[in-house]
């Protein structure tokens, strides 16, 4: 296992904390192999250049093509698999399926624009020799890719196999079985008035676990009315249909 990742930005101070926590423990262990780059440094002039008006008119600036075929050029030898993945709102949408996609290839090369995007051709380029993905974080307009990449590698990391402690908190968490999580409850059992439910402290496993998927069917429809559309019937049971 393991993967080798490219992120080119003309902001590398963005990914300081790529340094920490398990990010930083997957990259020290080897199953992350993460390389920053500033697309700067494929640029050839005194003001070190990388965007300019946009063709057509229209307000902000576009990034030129030149940095970023130099870029890919030199992080994608010609016959090496890879991907390359750019954040905009444009793009499909960014979901935990993206991420076991993403988790299992062997090189992703993640491209950060800024102002207005980059030069479409530069895709259309990159589309010649390697899959290129597209993909939006949700609908809202970020400054740039940078943050929408710290995201996405986090949501990609924790699934390399090895990175999480343990597999049962993969199986069971949001969005694995198209439902979202249910409450949790630690000590003390009374707090400022309010109890842990009884159910949880019953020791009736089966109760507990029926309680569980309530909990999340009534929390998913009120909040995710279209996860639950989505579910597939047939992995709903009897007492599923009776809420
Ligand atoms: N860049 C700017 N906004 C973005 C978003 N919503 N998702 C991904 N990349 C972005």
């Amino acid at each position: 296992s393991g993967i080798r990742v490219d992120v080119v930005t003309i902001f590398p101070e963005y990914f300081a904390p790529l340094e920490l926590s398990l990010i930083g423990k997957a990259r020290t262990t080897g199953v992350l192999d993460l390389h920053l780059h500033d697309l700067r440094g494929w640029t050839h002039d005194v003001h070190r250049t990388v965007d300019d008006t946009p063709y057509g008119g229209g307000p902000g600036m576009v990034m030129r093509p030149e940095p970023w075929g130099q870029a890919l050029d030199e992080l994608v030898p010609r016959g090496t698999p890879a991907r390359l993945v750019v954040p905009t709102p444009a793009g499909a949408p960014f979901t935990q399926a993206t991420a076991y996609e993403l988790a299992a290839e062997p090189h992703l090369v993640f491209a950060c624009g800024r102002y207005e995007g980059i030069d479409q051709r530069v895709l259309d380029h990159a589309a010649e020799r390697m899959p290129v993905s597209e993909v939006s974080l949700g609908d809202y307009v970020l400054f740039g890719g940078e943050v929408a990449v710290l995201v996405m590698l986090e949501a990609i990391t924790r699934l390399i196999p090895g990175v999480l402690g343990n597999a049962d908190s993969l199986a069971d968490e949001s969005h694995a079985h198209g439902l979202l999580e249910t409450p949790v409850y630690t000590k003390p059992q009374s707090w400022r008035g309010h109890d842990v439910p009884d159910i949880l402290r019953s020791g009736d496993h089966g109760k507990i676990a029926r309680w569980r998927r309530d909990q999340a069917l009534l929390r998913t429809a009120a909040r995710r009315p279209d996860l639950l559309a989505a579910l597939d019937p047939a992995t709903l049971d009897k007492r599923d249909l009776a809420l």
